[in-house]
């Protein structure tokens, strides 16, 4: 397993595998590597013939009160927990090799329907960030496919979007959440939980269970009657401990706008904090046929 630092080299081994006519995958990650990132790269080593892993502390995405100094950086670890699992490269380039220019990058990518709502209201500028680095990352890599993971269902949205109005050329592969027993969802900043807020963390999760199978009762054609559900849904997280609730929301799938009615798959979706830790979550739901 190489690891890369240089975007030139980086393109150089990617079209020198293409030239060869060898099938590439690609895995984009912030490090600090957990079960959910090696679940992405173990979906994709058997689909392709090379496969490249980024691990990019991306400054874009971080709004400036954001946790971008704290957030865990674990090259030398993270390097170890993908040996073995059929990974070529970790590409790792730092902020200066992928922002060279004078701040801020003068070109942006905007997905405004998509990104500012939910996750985008509290953290404004979150993604237009990804969309960036994301769009950069696969103009530098090149691959064939390349996989998120669902628990960001918001990030994978902004992610098809771009791909689908840049007719970027390659695959995106949506890959389940990995949970800890209890639920709750793998995640670099589940770290920053101590054992009282880990104790409560999974909460999240439950109560977007209760809400699934409310929403899965109600049926397609119910869209008033949403808001109640939601309303009590915030309310249950805030009853088992949770500090703050930033959203909680049924949405349409693709485009994350209210349901009209007679969607028949809808996803529940929250953020909430316990301490400094904001943690995400979501859940697709099959809607009760009315007829
Ligand atoms: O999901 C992440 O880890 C990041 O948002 C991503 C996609 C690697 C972009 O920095």
């Amino acid at each position: 397993m190489r690891v890369i630092e240089r975007k030139a080299a980086m393109r150089a081994c990617t079209r020198d595998w293409r030239c060869q006519a060898e099938r590439v995958g690609f895995v984009p990650t912030m490090g600090n590597l957990h079960r959910g990132h090696l679940e992405l790269v173990d979906r994709l080593a058997p689909q392709v013939d090379r496969l490249v892993v980024s691990i990019f502390v991306n400054p874009l995405q971080f709004g400036p009160e954001e946790d971008y100094d704290a957030y865990p950086r674990t090259l030398e670890s993270d390097l170890t927990a993908l040996d073995g699992r059929g990974v070529d490269v970790v590409f790792a380039p730092t902020a200066r090799e992928m922002y060279p220019g004078a701040e801020p990058p003068w070109t942006g990518i905007d997905v405004p329907a998509l990104s500012q709502t939910l996750c985008g209201e509290s953290r404004p500028g979150h993604f237009a960030g990804v969309a960036m680095v994301v769009a950069k990352l696969l103009n530098i890599v090149e691959p064939d496919c390349a996989a998120f993971g669902c628990k960001d269902y918001q990030q994978l949205q902004v992610v098809r979007r771009v791909v689908a109005d840049l007719d970027l050329p390659v695959d995106i592969q949506a890959v389940p959440t990995v949970r800890e027993s209890d639920g709750l969802a793998l995640s670099s900043r589940n770290a920053y939980l101590d054992a009282e807020q880990r104790r409560r963390a999974p909460a999240l999760y439950a109560t977007l269970q209760v809400l699934a199978e409310q929403v899965a009762r109600a049926g397609a054609e119910q869209p008033d009657g949403l808001a109640g559900l939601e309303a009590a849904a915030r309310q249950r997280l805030l009853d088992s401990g949770f500090d703050a609730v930033d959203y909680v929301a049924v949405r349409r799938c693709d485009d994350l706008a209210p349901p009209r009615g007679g969607e028949r798959r809808v996803v529940c979706l929250a953020a909430a904090w316990l301490g400094g830790a904001r943690l995400i979550d979501n859940l697709v739901v099959e809607r009760a046929a009315v007829d």
